[in-house]
């Protein structure tokens, strides 16, 4: 097992090229089997989520291969329409693919995508959009098994416009005879991604980015090369470290719009922002004041996948912020694991509040999910003295080595084999643990 090991304190400055969109390309490489052909996916980040589809593609039949930073997924050659549980236990979110499977070949199983730290994850719209295009589904032993004979264009209304949904209604309908309207569709940018995607192939996907698309289904479809956007939720996260530690960064390859709640919080919290074409700026001068209430909400709202990181950036604010957690229904395990730290919050329910305190103390924690762990290394990164970070395989889902990004930025962090925590000899340089140089 693996930790991080941080050394709080550090100002941080430079540019950084964010990484390539963990929550866009899922969706694209789940829509790469809609049709028989080779797939380019450029940009495409190295993440152990990318891994778990490339298992799934393997599994099913399809090649894969890295050609530098592009994904070549060759699908031709598929031949199986089930997604097997320990695969699905890796990834809950493969159920994305049941949409591409059905669409491909006309039935699909998977087994029911358990809960996960976030809370139950239901997939009934999910369930309930195929269905409306025609799926018979059945559930057996945890299995879900869909078969559709012929799936015929329909118009689905989510009750949420919940992404996964969303895209699985939008794979599906691919496959469908006629013209299929999902309304109340999600309006993340990852939508308006699968369009384009699917549009390289041949499809014909309209209106993603708003709340109603269609898709003209039956198409001929062939492969297709496709660069996948930066991740928006990584680049969130470090500008809420740089608010936090002080200094001032840039991050390229960024669309301020989709960043513009997080950047918008961040300058109410004294930041200074500036935005260009592809690239965002952040100065702060490190000491942050409290903000109205934080609500998260689906796009174009501020994103669930922030408030982790912007709730570990208001950690040492002056007085105190209110969250809402409107999305998740347990979205505040890294709470536990902050408090560790000297944070001070308060839950109660879906809300949380966070009193700015005078300082944080380094201390062993681990990560409880994804976003929580990173919050945990924002955290550390203001604290005084050391903060060693296990359980970093959630860390790793989404973020493309954390550590060497944020040491690029010249905070004092490393990775090293999970060892039994030896109190460091005073002398001891911590630069002597592997600690790059700065
Ligand atoms: C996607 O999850 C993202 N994951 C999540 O990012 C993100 O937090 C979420 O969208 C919201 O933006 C990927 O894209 C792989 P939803 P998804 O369906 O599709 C309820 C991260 O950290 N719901 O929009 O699962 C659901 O329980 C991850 O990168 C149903 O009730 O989210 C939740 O309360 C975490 N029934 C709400 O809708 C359903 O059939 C929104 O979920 C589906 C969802």
């Amino acid at each position: 097992m693996q930790e991080l090991f941080v050394e709080g304190g550090n100002r941080l400055h430079g540019e950084l090229t964010i990484q390539g969109s963990k929550n866009g390309v899922l969706p694209v490489l789940a829509a790469t089997i809609v049709c028989a052909g080779e797939c380019r996916i450029e940009n495409c980040p190295r993440l152990r989520d990318v891994d778990a589809s490339i298992a799934i593609l393997r599994h099913l039949g399809c090649c894969t291969r890295w050609d530098g930073g592009a994904l070549l997924v060759d699908t031709t050659h598929m031949d199986k329409n089930e997604v097997p549980d320990a695969l699905m236990r890796e990834m809950r979110s493969s159920v994305i693919f049941l949409g591409a499977i059905l669409a491909r070949r006309g039935e699909a199983a998977l087994s029911y995508p358990g809960g996960c730290e976030l809370g139950p994850r239901p997939i009934d719209m999910h369930l309930a959009a195929l269905r409306a295009l025609g799926a018979e589904i059945t559930e057996r032993g945890g299995t879900l098994r869909c078969r559709a004979r012929v799936l015929k264009g329909t118009e689905i209304v989510l009750p949420l416009p919940s992404v996964g949904a969303t895209e699985n209604a939008i794979l599906a309908a691919c496959g469908a005879e006629g013209v299929t309207t999902v309304y109340n569709a999600a309006r993340e940018p990852e939508i308006a991604e699968l369009q384009d995607f699917l549009n390289a192939m041949g499809a014909d996907v309209r209106g993603a980015g708003g709340s109603i698309v269609t898709v003209a289904g039956k198409r001929a479809l062939h492969g297709g090369t496709h660069r996948v956007i930066a991740d928006r939720i990584v680049a969130a996260t470090y500008l809420c470290a740089a608010a936090a530690c002080g200094g001032e960064v840039r991050l390229l390859g960024v669309d301020p719009v989709a960043l513009s709640t997080v950047t918008a919080a961040l300058y109410e919290a004294g930041c200074r922002v500036e935005s260009e074409a592809d690239a965002v700026a952040l100065q702060s001068a490190g000491s942050l004041r409290a903000i109205p209430p934080v609500r998260t909400a689906p796009y174009p709202g501020f994103p669930t996948d922030a408030q982790p990181a912007l709730m570990a950036a208001l950690l040492r604010s002056a007085g105190s912020t209110v969250f809402i957690e409107n999305i998740f229904e347990n979205r505040y395990r890294h709470v536990g694991e902050l408090a560790r730290l000297g944070a001070d919050i308060r839950v109660a329910g879906r809300v949380a509040v966070v009193s700015g305190v005078g300082a944080l103390h380094g201390a062993s924690v681990r990560c409880t999910d994804l976003r929580g762990g990173a919050a945990l290394v924002l955290a550390g990164l203001q604290a005084e003295g050391t903060t060693r970070i296990s359980e970093l395989e959630h860390i790793d889902r989404g973020y493309e080595s954390i550590e060497r990004k944020l040491a690029l930025l010249g905070a004092k962090i490393g990775r090293r084999e999970e060892t039994l925590w030896q109190e460091q000899d005073e002398t001891e340089d911590a630069e002597g643990e592997g600690f790059p140089s700065s």
